[in-house]
């Protein structure tokens, strides 16, 4: 398999307006690939048309080879495509191992009887599930708040438990949009270094991202997008000396703290 994700000539409208226009993107198993680009151009519903919540008007978008363009969300998760938010999604009340055990549950072959009736085969894939759980927090250093709310958490570990939960899904692709939004400079190292490593899991990664330095030094491959459009297209090297994105980004009014 050559590329676990191809959006090809994707176009997605709201109300007549353009807002993705004819992206072409293909990520390979173990990538990890940035988007960057202006506020409003148009990366959240980029993301939003391959996770299923939008069907793009026009192109196709296939995971693993399999056309999924209009797939139901739940199914495209199912699949293997995990995300996490621009505004972080937990059970707040909930606690953390609570939290990454539902993400489990988006993959797992259980039905809602097996839970009623007890079969074995509940058993066995709930011992699973904690074992998985257990593993994820370990991975993430969240072993000693398993049972807190993720309410209490800092935002910084609620930022990985809401990784962990996706990763607990088993993805082959994990779709992050602004993952270092709120962080400071430590939390962001230490996430870097989080992402790096599942990368080499072979989970391909798409990555949403305003830290010019995270993106700069953690992606393989970059696409600029402005008003919907591809700009550059390239290594991090080219696309930080293309003279198209250097004038994207001093023709907006972007402001780097906004979101
Ligand atoms: N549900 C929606 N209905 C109408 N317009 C939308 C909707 N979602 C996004 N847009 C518009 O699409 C454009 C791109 O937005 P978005 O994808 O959120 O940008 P970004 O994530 O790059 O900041 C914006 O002009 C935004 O107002
Ligand atoms: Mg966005």
């Amino acid at each position: 398999m050559e590329y676990v994700l191809e959006i090809e000539n994707v176009s997605k409208f709201f109300h007549g307006l353009v807002a993705i226009d004819d992206l072409t993107i293909k990520v390979k198993p173990g990538q990890i690939y940035g988007i960057i680009g202006p506020n409003g151009a148009g990366k959240t519903t980029l993301f939003n048309c391959v996770t299923g919540i939008y069907t793009p008007e026009e192109g196709t978008i296939k995971y693993k080879g399999e056309n999924i363009t209009g797939m139901e969300p739940h199914k495209i998760a199912g699949r293997g495509i995990l995300r996490t938010f621009q505004n972080i999604r937990l059970f707040k009340e909930m606690s953390v191992a609570e939290n990454i055990m539902a993400g489990y549950h988006t993959k797992s072959k259980q039905k809602w009887y097996h839970a009623i009736i007890h079969t074995p085969f509940y058993k066995k894939d709930e011992k699973k599930a904690w074992e998985k759980v257990e593993e994820l927090m370990k991975f993430f250093g969240l072993s000693k708040y398993a049972m807190t709310p993720t309410g209490d958490l800092s935002y910084g570990n609620q930022r990985k438990v809401e990784m962990a939960r996706a990763l607990a899904a088993d993805p082959e692709l994990l779709i992050l949009d602004e993952p270092a939004a709120g962080l400071n400079e430590n939390e962001t190292k230490e996430l870097t270094e989080i992402i790096r490593s599942i990368s080499k899991m072979d989970i391909g990664i798409m990555m949403i991202e305003h830290d010019m330095e995270m993106v700069m030094s953690l992606t393989d491959y970059i696409t600029v997008i402005n008003f919907g459009k591809e700009i550059s297209q390239g290594v991090p090297s080219f696309v930080q000396d293309d003279p198209r994105v250097i004038e994207a980004y001093i023709g907006s009014d972007d402001d780097e703290d906004e979101e």
